[in-house]
């Protein structure tokens, strides 16, 4: 939801910036913009003749970057935006950066300004003439209006004013070599370099430059210029931070050859599932923090999480309550704390999120401690306000994601939500020693399996290039089969704009099966020899009103002449205990998607109307 980025330093800031919201770009991408400031000594200019050189443009950044304009961009320190619309279209003059009405203050903002009309208003009735439709103009505003010389100040009254949440970079005409940050509810780090530093929304905008960075809180102010940087509070009192060196570098944002980042992705989930469940199972920070946990203190277990998250909770569930015999609750957390959720003390609420930053997981977290509930998060982003804030965290070793639909965070987030499962039920007395272990190898055998579908990726890749003309795809599954098949459905509509559902195996009959006729896909998942008669007929049912069937799983016949029917194409996954089958649905289902959109010829790292980071509600 917006990507932010400032540079003061000792090299051009044009290329730098732009470099960096290349980085950011998976934030938001409806349009972009990038302010210099010089100073005026270096140009040569009177005081009157001096600001901002502002370009921005509708579109996405190569837009920004072909612009004639900005070749002619010079300076030390700028700022730059990457956009995801909230309030106003797309446009040029949405876009960020926002001046103030005299030129002298520049911000770019992530976030939502929620009292921006009221602020507008009586700044409009004080003279103020408004240019965009944006909420974050009002920022640019309100800063100019309280300036008298102490940009600080000026930023402190406006922080005060404001409601809802921002991440900011500003600058202002009279101090051209600094740039001020400041965060609430929204991410923002800080990096420092030998050649200057920076403000960004996310690490790999910076990656390239350094790795040494400070993760910014809610309320603190920093002040960065080409030498230092310096962390204030809202009473200009110098707050000490420690520094954090980040551990991956600028390769594992890179494409490194493959023709999308998600690509890349799904291919590096054998690793990602070995490092996570390294980690989790053998000595590491997550296996400490699990064996922490005492399930036994608790009555109840909520999920809550959004989009993938959301279904790697409901993957989870089938796992917690086959081996604990408990129920467990997955809530979507943007309807969580709407519900007047029945949470207390007693209560697990475990949040799944893999950037950390979800508005609505955020929200939800929040509402569960204040009702006293104990908080788990299961984060991606070391440093994630989900990460600082919930009692107790969990991290998935997926490295920096930057394909919009994710893919390795959620494999790494379904082993973790395991972890915990078979955690719940030694405590609860429910697995011996022995099935514990054996329950522990087959998770630890995953990352092989892993790596031998995407050894044979050959035959998905074949399939899936021919599904390209299908308008409507159903997926179908029961039990654990049906919680992947909700992500296996999610993963194709996001990237291929093809229309999706996906429907308990049993359910399809009691209304959907209308939608079946010919020329109707239904991918079958089936991965319990318990449920596999039961799927097979459901899969007849709609064979037998025109369907094509592709049936993914490791239940059935080993060829597909097995299956009976033309109408079936059968795609075998490795064998592995059926509670932790959704990890290898999951890599055939995002293969499957994948190939489609990429086929499709679509921007499949970067899908219509998607941002990586939902930050706003
Ligand atoms: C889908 C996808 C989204 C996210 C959701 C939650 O491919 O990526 O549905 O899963 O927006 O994001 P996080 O996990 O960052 O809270």
């Amino acid at each position: 939801m917006c990507g932010i980025i400032g540079y003061t330093g000792r090299k051009k800031a044009a290329p730098i910036i732009l470099d960096g919201l290349k980085r950011l770009e998976y934030r938001g991408y409806d349009s972009a913009g990038i302010a210099l400031l010089t100073r005026r000594e270096d140009l040569g200019l009177r005081r009157e003749d001096y600001g901002f050189q502002v370009v921005k443009q509708k579109g996405r950044l190569a837009a920004l970057e072909e612009n004639p304009k900005t070749a002619k961009l010079e300076g030390f320190t700028g700022i730059g935006h990457t956009r995801w619309a909230t309030h106003g279209e797309p446009s040029d003059i949405n876009s960020h950066p926002h001046l103030g009405g005299s030129n002298r203050v520049a911000i770019v903002h992530n976030g939502i300004i929620e009292n921006y009309k009221q602020l507008k208003a009586k700044l409009e009735s004080k003279g103020a003439r408004f240019v965009s439709q944006t909420d974050s103009e009002v920022i640019a505003q309100l800063a100019e209006h309280y300036y008298s010389g102490d940009l600080i100040d000026a930023l402190i009254k406006t922080f005060n004013a404001l409601q809802g949440s921002f991440a900011l970079g500003v600058m202002c005409v009279d101090n051209p070599d600094i740039i001020i940050a400041v965060r609430k509810d929204n991410p923002l780090i800080i990096g420092v370099s030998e050649h200057g530093n920076f403000i960004a929304s996310d690490v790999p905008a910076v990656l390239n430059h350094t790795n040494k960075v400070y993760y910014m809180e809610d309320g603190e102010i920093a002040v960065i210029n080409k030498d230092e940087v310096t962390f204030i509070n809202s009473d200009k009192e110098v707050i000490t931070k420690p520094q954090t060196t980040v551990t991956w570098g600028v390769d594992d944002a890179e494409k490194g050859g493959y023709p999308h980042f998600m690509l890349k992705e799904i291919t590096e989930q054998p690793k990602v599932l070995n490092d996570t469940v390294n980690i989790t199972f053998n000595e590491g920070e997550n296996k400490k923090t699990i064996d922490k946990i005492d399930f036994l203190m608790f009555n109840r277990i909520v999920i809550t999480a959004c989009g993938s998250a959301y279904n790697a909770g409901l993957c989870g569930r089938y796992v917690f309550e086959k081996l604990c015999r408990r129920s467990v609750e997955v809530e979507l957390a943007s309807e969580f704390r709407y519900k007047d959720p029945i949470i207390d003390e007693k209560t697990l609420v475990i949040l799944v999120s893999q950037s950390g930053e979800t508005a609505d997981t955020i929200a939800a977290m929040r509402e569960a401690k204040a009702r006293g509930a104990a908080t788990l998060g299961i984060v991606n982003v070391i440093g994630s306000t989900i990460a600082k804030e919930s009692a107790l965290c969990l991290f998935t070793a997926a490295g920096p994601e930057i394909a919009v639909a994710t893919t390795k965070a959620f494999s790494a987030q379904l082993i973790l939500l395991y972890a915990l499962a078979l955690k719940a039920a030694a405590n609860m007395g429910r697995l011996t020693e022995g099935a514990l272990l054996k329950l522990e190898d087959e998770i630890r055998a995953l990352p092989a399996k892993a790596a031998e579908i995407l050894e044979n990726v050959d035959v998905l890749q074949k399939y899936s290039s021919n599904c390209i003309g299908y308008k409507s795809v159903f997926f179908i599954g029961r039990n654990i089969d049906y919680a992947i098949a909700a992500e296996g459905s999610l993963k194709l509509k996001e990237i291929s704009y093809i229309h999706s559902e996906a429907y308990a195996g049993g359910e399809l009959k009691h209304g959907t099966i209308s939608l079946i006729e010919d020329n109707t896909l239904v991918v079958t998942i089936s991965n319990n020899p318990a449920l596999h008669g039961k799927i097979m007929s459901n899969a007849e049912q709609v064979i037998s009103r025109g369907a094509n069937v592709l049936l993914l799983g490791n239940c059935g016949g080993a060829r597909f002449e097995d299956c009976g029917n033309e109408k079936i194409t059968f795609i075998k996954l490795p064998c592995c205990h059926e509670l932790f089958s959704p990890s290898l649905s999951a890599i055939a289902l995002q293969l499957f998607a994948y190939y489609i959109a990429a086929n499709k010829g679509l921007d499949v790292d970067k899908p219509r109307n998607l941002a990586k980071s939902v930050t706003v509600e």
